[in-house]
């Protein structure tokens, strides 16, 4: 998978891939992801990328040439599945929305900034908005890296533990169950028997009741 994120402040991006499973799957070549300036692409003296919006009020909009001088630069190197813009107006990212994103060959994502982009860029050239919360973050970059983490982490070979992902909360529209290591009892503080008893079935089973009764308890919008 390659992924190519556009921005108009890198340097926020820089340590999400510097570090751990990411960094790890880019040098395992399992994703490459590529973080564009969009400063870079203005054809202003100045590098400007925003400008004042048509019928007043305040706030800047990101302007259509630079990113479309960067989209097609790009896009001359890569056939890309998505064209994703990071907005609090988009669908809501979820598990179901990485696992989707997952199977995609290339990403394109283009990160908000101020009062957003030129209307025309998101009606002709975006094939899918993202929010990561019903919350306004100052810029798309800390959203675009919350959503490659998710997706990345789903790739076959990034996880040592092949199953791993499979388990984790929201992968059947239930929350994890609670898991335990070493020592089995710590200031009187004890493991449940069944995770001891080295019965599998049992433990799977007990593992699938949790996870219900926690779902119900905790995130009861889940189950339908
Ligand atoms: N940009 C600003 N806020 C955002 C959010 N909640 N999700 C995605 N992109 C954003």
């Amino acid at each position: 998978m390659r992924i190519d994120i556009i921005t108009c402040l890198p340097s926020l991006l820089e340590s999400p891939f510097g570090d751990s499973i990411l960094k790890r799957a880019q040098n395992k070549g399992l994703v490459s992801v590529h973080v564009h300036d969009l400063r870079q692409y203005s054809t202003d003296k100045h590098l400007k990328v925003d400008d004042y919006a048509y019928g007043g009020g305040a706030g800047m909009v990101m302007m259509m040439e630079p990113i479309l001088n960067c989209f097609r630069k790009l896009q001359a190197d890569t056939d890309y599945d998505e064209i994703i813009y990071m907005s609090p107006d988009g669908e809501q990212f979820s598990q179901k929305v990485a696992n989707e994103l997952s199977l995609k060959g290339n990403l394109l994502i283009l990160c908000g900034h101020y009062k957003g982009v030129d209307e025309r860029i998101r009606e002709h050239f975006i094939t899918r908005e993202i929010s990561i919360g019903d919350y306004v973050l100052s810029g798309g970059e800390l959203a675009a890296a919350v959503v490659c983490d998710a997706v990345i982490r789903l790739l076959p070979g990034v996880l040592s533990d092949e199953t791993s992902a499979l388990t984790d909360s929201y992968q059947d529209d239930l929350v994890a169950p609670p898991v335990y290591t070493r020592p089995a009892e710590f200031e009187g503080m004890k493991v449940p028997d069944v995770l001891l008893s080295g019965n599998e079935k049992k433990i799977e089973d007990w593992r699938f009741e949790q996870s219900i009764e926690r779902t119900k308890k905790r995130r009861p919008g889940l189950i339908s």
